[in-house]
């Protein structure tokens, strides 16, 4: 199907429409090797090769990325004040639409999904999908092993709040690994301090089947195949 080439590449980068047609006047907009002259050509995203300052724009219905949470930056797109996950993007990965699916808190790290896809995200935010998502606690002091039973049966927390039944193990000093099926606010922070403890850290290492890579540092994002971003729902 053939569509415009201003839009084609709106879509894909992070230009808008108007930057578009600047780069096109700017010369810096190839079709199948031959600079364009008019961003209103028409394109088939399929098979036409488009390059924008010499690399090939891939067409992409939707795209996954994994962000290595660093602490002190907000899982939203935009903030009047704070730095927000999707400023931290690198700009060879950004395009429109973009956004965190789901929520760590500003002092949480690890493991976040950066996507357009808004589907994908419903689904697997969605309370009835019952994605489990794990992290590593670290608390004030060394825990105990009733947490284990306490989480097992469903923590009560200071509101009143009934927790579903969840995993804690004791990985040794004052780590606790923690399973939980379901997204409430500050929701593992809140679990510990209705059991007494304080959480130091904390950080998300697994959604469903995908797990951190480790390879990442701490504010490196990469790209995830299709069947990596699925594996969220295994
Ligand atoms: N639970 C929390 O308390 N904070 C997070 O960022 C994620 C889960």
């Amino acid at each position: 199907m053939k569509e415009r080439l201003d839009k084609f590449i709106a879509t894909q980068t992070a230009l808008s429409r108007k930057e578009v047609r600047r780069a096109v006047k700017d010369k810096r907009v190839t079709l199948n090797g031959s600079a364009v002259k008019s961003a209103d050509v028409k394109i088939d995203a399929q098979s036409d090769s488009v390059a924008l300052d010499g690399a090939v724009i891939t067409y992409k219905e939707h795209v996954y990325y994994m962000l290595n949470k660093p602490s002190g930056v907000v899982s939203a797109t935009e903030d009047r004040a704070e730095k927000t996950v999707i400023d931290i993007l690198p700009s060879e990965l950004r395009r429109a639409g973009l956004f965190p699916a789901g929520r760590l808190d500003k002092d949480t790290t690890g493991l976040l999904i950066i996507t357009d896809d808004g589907d994908y995200a419903h689904r697997m935010l969605s309370p009835d999908k019952h994605v489990v998502k794990s992290y590593t606690a670290t608390l004030d002091k060394e825990p105990q092993a009733d947490i284990v039973t306490a989480f097992a049966r469903g923590v009560t927390l200071a509101d009143g709040t009934v927790c579903k039944s969840a995993e804690a193990r004791l990985t040794g000093g004052f780590d606790v690994s923690v399973e939980i099926s379901e997204g409430k606010y500050h929701q593992v922070k809140r679990m510990f301090a209705a059991l007494g403890y304080h959480v130091e850290a904390l950080r998300r290492v697994r959604i469903g089947a995908l797990g951190l890579d480790e390879s990442l540092r701490e504010g490196d994002f990469r790209e995830l195949s299709p069947d990596e971003a699925m594996a969220v729902f295994g």
